[in-house]
């Protein structure tokens, strides 16, 4: 385990400001905390040419395909016209070009897409990415959380699920207590479908709700105008703790100039009506003029450098896995399939060196449970390989109590496809119980918990592992994730007992295995996103890497020291 969290914070934080994370101490630290351990070697010999590897590779290889075609997709965002309306009538940038004016520089290690796919094949239509394009990047080296609208999609407009992403990545804001910067480019909510975000709890309303928790929390939120803001878009803007807006281009109002028009005759201006000018000098709404897209993007990262909030130290130094990481695509599992690979082939391919301490080896065994490191970040690893039985149930609950007394976050890896089998009353209240505890250990933990979907997951086995539900820090799926109350298999033939449905059993299971794929899953905002299995090492780390960021500046952080686990049923 690192030195650093052992610091006391404020020494820490004057320590940390004069460095940046590629900082020769952090160096010595970390490779301290490489050298320092000798965990086991996993065994992660695969044979290439064996049936369940081959068509493994198959599978995934056309699943990735797919995924990397609608990643393109989704990418585009809107029409070709409503491209040429954005750049040439109304001469702005792209949302996508704008984050790459707000962001550092970096590679792919130092950007992390959130809900790329969110949007895709809702019952009103398409609407790539949700029409928000949410990145976790760097700004000064500081992870922050930046929420571009992109206007090519319907004006910006927010769409339920828009306001299920803007929610969700608020909530991410919230539990990794990362900055906030919107871009604001939006003609408010998308009319039709008013009564579908207007007044409900989780509707557009908490997004303004949120942003008051999030600053009175101490974690700023900055807002770039480039575009409009119209109606309840208008508060985005006007919450934020610092405004930037645009000359000619950005705008804030209730109602527009045609709602003006409608209701007093006045013809009116956007720009007299809720432009730069006036919310700079005249209603203070806003607090910084710019003249250009490049000037207001440059006000925001400004704005940033004086934010208190300390980069992450990362580790630099680390072992990378033996075994190669593109042949994670031959170990993820195909749906349904059982006769999958252990689990611990695909950690051999994920964890520095292959290296993992495991934890109760003997007992248990259907649930993997160890420490690991996953470049450089000591990590607590729940991993599925099997169904979850009433021991491993016991021994997943023992080791997440040892990971929050240590501070260490943990990694569940979901795959469970069938339930387990019990024989008599006694060993099924056995089961729920030690169950029980094992949701109970996982819900009342506050160490960072990052949730990955490899294969199925089905049924109880979701919420245990640590599903979206139990509200892990970041929830990813790999691209043949299969999620679902039960198998479509199970699902089609209960239907036809309960309900005689007149669907012949063939189409009930294909239309519950269309409501099980990661897509379908992914495109509802139930996960953070799709990843490639090659891709997963880096993401973990990146989730390491953000969620590390909370422990050296948040001031109000009591993670750890008064946390108390609820009641375990004994
Ligand atoms: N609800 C539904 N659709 C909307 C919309 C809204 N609030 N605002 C814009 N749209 C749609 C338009 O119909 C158009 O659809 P299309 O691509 O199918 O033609 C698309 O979004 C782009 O709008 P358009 O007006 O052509 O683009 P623009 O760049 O000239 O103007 C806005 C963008 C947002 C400034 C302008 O559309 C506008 O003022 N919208 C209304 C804002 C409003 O009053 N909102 C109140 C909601 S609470």
């Amino acid at each position: 385990m690192s030195v650093v969290k052992f610091l006391p914070i404020n020494g820490l934080r004057s320590f940390c400001c004069q460095r940046n994370r590629f900082h020769t101490a952090a160096v010595v630290w970390s490779s301290k905390s490489v050298q320092n351990y000798q965990f086991k070697e996993l065994d992660g010999v695969i044979d290439p040419y064996s049936s369940s590897i081959v068509r493994n590779d198959r599978y995934n290889s056309k699943a990735e395909q797919e995924v990397k075609e609608t990643l393109v997709r989704v990418r585009h965002g809107g029409s070709k016209s409503a491209h040429e309306r954005h750049t040439m009538k109304n001469n702005k940038l792209f949302a996508r070009d704008r984050l790459k004016k707000l962001l550092d520089p970096g590679t792919e290690e130092d950007f992390l897409e959130i809900a790329p796919f969110a949007g895709l094949g809702m019952e009103y239509g398409d609407v790539p990415a949700a029409g928000i394009v949410s990145i976790i990047g760097r700004i000064h080296n500081k992870w922050c959380l930046v929420g571009n609208n992109d206007a090519t999609v319907k004006g910006g407009t927010s769409f339920p699920i828009t306001v299920e992403k803007q929610i969700r990545t608020q909530d991410i804001a919230l539990q990794n207590c990362l900055p906030v910067i919107y871009g604001v480019d939006s003609g408010g909510a998308f009319l039709p479908l008013q009564a579908s975000i207007f007044p409900d709890r989780k509707h557009g309303g908490r997004v303004f709700y949120n942003e008051a928790i999030l600053s009175s929390l101490g974690i700023p939120q900055i807002a770039i105008v480039c575009g409009s803001c119209t109606a309840g878009g208008a508060y985005v803007p006007t919450m934020a703790e610092e405004t930037v807006i645009i000359d000619k281009t950005g705008t804030i109002f209730l109602g527009g100039p045609p709602l003006v028009f409608a209701a007093t005759g006045e013809k009116i201006s956007s720009e007299n009506l809720g432009g730069a000018t006036l919310h700079c000098k005249v209603s203070g709404c806003t607090d910084y003029f710019a003249r250009t897209e490049d000037e207001a993007w440059q006000f925001g990262r400004d704005i940033v450098s004086t934010l208190d909030v300390v980069p992450p130290e990362d580790p630099v130094e680390w072992e990378e896995p033996l075994y190669d990481q593109e042949e994670l695509r031959m170990l993820a599992p195909t749906p349904y399939d059982q006769s999958y690979y252990s689990i611990k082939k695909i950690l051999a391919r994920l964890v520095d060196g292959s290296k993992m301490h495991e934890f109760k080896s003997l007992y248990g065994p259907t649930l993997i449970t160890g420490f690991a490191h996953i470049k450089g970040h000591i990590v607590g690893i729940l991993a599925n390989d099997g169904t979850i039985t009433a021991d491993a149930a016991l021994k997943g609950a023992h080791f997440i109590s040892i990971c929050q007394q240590r501070h260490i976050p943990l990694v569940f890896l979901q795959n469970v496809t069938s339930e387990e089998e019990v024989s008599s009353p006694e060993e099924a209240g056995e089961l729920l119980k030690a169950r029980a505890k094992l949701l109970m250990a996982t819900a009342s933990s506050t160490v960072p918990k990052i949730t990955l979907i490899v294969g199925n997951s089905f049924g109880p086995n979701n919420y245990i592992m640590c599903g979206r539900s139990m509200d892990p820090n970041f929830l990813f799926s790999w691209p043949l994730a299969q999620i679902g109350l039960m198998t479509p298999t199970q699902a089609a033939k209960a239907m036809k007992q309960l309900s005689n449905d007149p669907a012949s059993e063939e189409v009930l299971v294909s239309v519950f295995k269309e409501k099980s794929c990661a897509l379908y899953s992914s495109a509802n905002l139930w996960d953070d996103g799709i990843i490639l299995p090659q891709e997963t090492r880096r993401v973990l780390a990146q989730c390491l890497s953000i969620t590390s960021q909370k422990k050296y500046w948040y001031k109000n952080d009591t993670t750890n020291n008064t946390h108390k686990f609820g009641i375990f049923r004994m």
